[in-house]
């Protein structure tokens, strides 16, 4: 495996924390769906996570665990085109846990945003636990486990992949420079051929010196094209490169959804504490009930008063779910007090009902066999620990561990 390989390798996972609804759908999962086409994927269950903050309800963690696979699937994550998998199954992203724990500076940790937020928003629980400051560089390790060159994540996961790029440069200060790395780099310089080995060298000294960006990207792409190089020099003229040594933990870019915002029955955002949320495989008569009953403009008190679109958070989901032609009819009906509520409800219910069909559809094999998840799973956590075993290997060797 080598760092270059994971640049088109995609990290993301989710923490099993209740049953999922449409924000997640439109959030995080559809881009899943994509990007599973795209990029070598691996989706997993953070449910270590999920107990940093839950610990003191371990049980529900395992129903939400079953009950978010077959959300995954439902919607069309695929197995043989993502890897799936549990993160309590691969003990080497603990291993890594603990070593990178080593080498990270507490200050790192206390001044991620979401330490103080989170612990803000779920006062009345004990979170000052040493696993609950940790949680950034789970995180990382996590990520680095796999040597993935991106993060698919929400802009509020930013800080953490700030942490775990700075933790793998760390790493590779510390652990990079093999006794005779510049030997080893002159040499591998050289096996690029008199022209590229020049262009190599100019280019790095103009990222270095210089800092140009671009130098670095090029440079990059020479390293990648280079056919008569062994993955080990390539790591470490990437690495020399950066002005380091060799590339052992590269360092990954967060890769953002534009995803919309989804509103909840009560116009803030969906969220699941709020409890506003529709679940995805929500039953269809229940969909329907809570959009009828869902808040509109309130200055819209009795059928003939004129409503104002902008207000009503049955607009914002008519934004997302509605074509040109039923938005304008929206808007026109609602300002003329022309249609009612109900009338301007009814396309959304029937949009997110179809919508919803195929979700149901593929989600009952899994729902009538829990077996088939399971199987699933047990595949991917094997693909997945191969490849974590292989970075502990190095790891490990590195932080001279490896003895005997
Ligand atoms: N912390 C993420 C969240 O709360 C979940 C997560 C855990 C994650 N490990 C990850 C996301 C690794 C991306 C990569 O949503
Ligand atoms: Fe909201 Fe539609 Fe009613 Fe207007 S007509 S207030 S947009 S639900």
């Amino acid at each position: 495996m080598s760092s270059f390989d994971t640049q088109s390798r995609v990290i993301s996972a989710m923490r099993p924390t209740g049953r999922l609804h449409w924000g997640h759908y439109h959030g995080v999962l559809k881009k899943w769906v994509e990007l599973q086409h795209v990029y070598e994927c691996f989706f997993f269950v953070a449910d270590w996570h999920a107990l940093t903050t839950h610990y003191e309800q371990p049980f529900s963690v395992e129903e939400n665990v079953f009950e978010m696979l077959v959300d995954w699937l439902a919607v069309g994550v695929k197995p043989g085109a993502a890897t799936l998998f549990i993160q309590s199954r691969i003990p080497e992203q603990a291993e890594l846990h603990l070593l990178l724990s080593m080498i990270t500076p507490l200050a790192w940790l206390e001044r991620v945003p979401a330490f103080k937020d989170r612990q803000e928003a779920l006062k009345g629980q004990d979170l000052a636990t040493y696993g609950f400051l940790g949680y950034p560089l789970m995180q990382s390790a996590d990520i680095l486990a796999y040597r993935a060159g991106l993060v698919s994540i929400g802009v509020d996961q930013l800080a953490h992949v700030e942490v775990t790029r700075q933790i793998a440069r760390r790493f590779n200060h510390l652990y990079g420079r093999e006794p005779g790395f510049e030997v080893s780099v002159q040499a591998a310089i050289q096996k690029m051929g008199k022209k590229h080995g020049k262009l190599y060298h100019s280019l790095r000294r103009r990222y270095l010196e210089q800092g140009e960006q671009e130098a670095l990207e090029t440079a990059r792409a020479l390293i990648k094209e280079q056919s008569n190089i062994s993955l080990g020099d390539r790591e470490r003229l990437l690495g020399y490169l950066e002005g380091g040594g060799k590339v052992i933990l590269p360092e990954p870019e967060p890769l953002f959804s534009d995803a919309p915002r989804v509103t909840g029955l009560d116009g803030h955002k969906m969220s699941k504490s709020r409890g506003n949320g529709i679940g995805l495989r929500e039953k269809p008569d229940s969909i329907a009930r809570k959009i009828r009953t869902m808040q509109t403009d309130s200055a819209r008190v009795r059928r003939t008063d004129p409503g104002e679109p902008e207000r009503c958070p049955v607009w914002r989901l008519h934004e997302l779910y509605s074509g040109e032609d039923i938005k304008g009819w929206v808007q026109q009906g609602c300002r003329s007090a022309g249609i009612g509520c109900l009338d301007c409800k009814k396309p959304l219910i029937d949009a997110v009902l179809e919508e919803q069909k195929p979700i149901l559809e593929r989600a009952r094999p899994y729902e009538d066999n829990p077996n088939l998840v399971k199987s699933i799973i047990a595949e991917g956590c094997e693909v997945a620990r191969d490849e974590a075993k292989s970075t502990l290997e190095e790891v490990r060797r590195r932080m001279g561990l490896e003895y005997f």
